[in-house]
């Protein structure tokens, strides 16, 4: 069994609560994920913020020696074969280019959603790609148990064919990233034919580094024909659970506000049925397992950037349909972020909030 000496880029402060929101310390999950594995030793760490780097050091056994405010002299002293990218959206790109082209890194596992911009993504993918280097996107809910369970009653033919896929994130490009790759895993990693979309940006909602509208409707269709619609900041108002998946013979649920964590109902049956899927929806340790297995075997792994471009391809082709005022057909031709585009050109004025 080959060993792998992991290093972490942005570990976030000490999570003394840890909470899903604006400063989730995600360094600290990944870190616990690597720590179930034999083959993983963490080797060191680098944050903006030396104090960070010291107590998540400290955290986890890693030496004060090891710990870096910049990152470069952290490659350069350690050349770790694993990086695990957990900085703001914006830093995620340049980071993961600097990474590969250190020369010195075999995988680099980054948060989610992959960059700011459309080029960005783009870019850190084929960097990436030149350089031989495994990227893989921390969408960890496909290693979780409700989506784990779904995927299976759909490759059982639970529900017939797929046919159509609704989705209600609290927002589009933050949260909205990992249902949309929960869809594409749903949907064995179809891309987007075409993709159309308003949003709402009354407010300013920065999460991130990066503007997420307040609301959103969007549509989509994928290349194998089957559609899928979000309803994004609307609480349950339009969609009662997180997921519908609607099949030829039947029809899924996620998290249905009244039901189990996963419910099934079959053409023709009048009650919905307990799918037994209760388990964690956050998988991290899973995902980073999955990583340093692709890397160990050479095999593809579901978090590869291939698969996040895919999901990245609908968030922007949603945001640039808001632009263009029309259906957007892929390959989506842009480089920017369209929404952070209309809010520099002064065409969407959301009202700033206080801090
Ligand atoms: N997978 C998920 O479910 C999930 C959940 C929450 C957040 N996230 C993502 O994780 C990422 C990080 O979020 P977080 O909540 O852990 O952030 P955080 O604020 O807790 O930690 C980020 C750290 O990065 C450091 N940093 C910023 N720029 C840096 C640089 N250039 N070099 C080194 N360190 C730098 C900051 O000092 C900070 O300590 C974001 O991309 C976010 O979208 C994912």
């Amino acid at each position: 069994m080959t060993s792998y000496d992991i290093a972490f880029i942005g570990t976030g402060p000490e999570p003394e609560n840890p909470v899903w929101g604006e400063s989730a310390a995600m360094a600290y999950r990944h870190a616990a994920g690597y720590e179930e594995l034999d083959n993983c030793d963490l080797v060191a760490c680098s944050d903006l913020v030396g104090e960070n780097a010291r107590a998540f050091a400290a955290e986890f056994g890693i030496p004060d020696a090891n710990t870096y405010e910049d990152y470069d002299e952290m490659l350069a002293a350690v050349e770790p074969d694993v990086v695990s990218v957990c900085t703001p959206v914006p830093t995620h790109a340049p980071i993961v280019i600097d990474c590969a082209e250190s020369g010195h890194v075999d995988a680099i596992h980054c948060e989610k959603p992959m960059a700011d911009t459309w080029e960005a993504s783009r870019e850190m993918a084929t960097v990436c790609d030149e350089y031989d280097v495994l990227l893989t996107f921390n969408h960890q809910r496909r290693y979780g148990v409700p989506a784990g369970r779904i995927k299976q009653l759909l490759d059982d033919g639970e529900i017939g064919e797929l046919q159509r896929l609704e989705l209600a994130p609290g927002n589009f490009f933050d949260a909205g990233s990992h249902l949309v790759d929960l869809c594409s895993y749903f949907n064995d990693e179809h891309r987007a034919k075409w993709v159309m979309g308003q949003i709402d940006y009354r407010e300013e909602n920065v999460r991130y580094g990066v503007h997420n509208e307040n609301q959103a409707f969007v549509q989509w269709r994928y290349e194998n024909g089957v559609h899928a619609v979000a309803y994004a900041g609307f609480g349950d108002e339009l969609l009662p659970c997180q997921i519908r998946v609607v099949g030829s013979e039947g029809v899924i649920e996620l998290q249905h506000i009244e039901g189990p964590t996963v419910r099934v109902r079959r053409q023709g049956e009048t009650e919905w049925r307990d799918a037994d899927a209760d388990g964690p929806d956050a998988n991290i340790p899973g995902a980073v397992r999955s990583v340093v297995d692709a890397l160990e075997t050479g095999e593809e792994s579901m978090l590869r950037a291939e698969n996040a471009l895919t999901v990245t391809e609908i968030l922007f082709g949603a945001y640039e349909s808001v632009r263009q005022r029309g259906r957007v057909d892929t390959p989506l031709e842009i480089d920017d972020n369209p929404i952070v585009s209309l809010v520099e050109a002064g065409e969407i004025v959301p009202e700033q909030t206080e801090d």
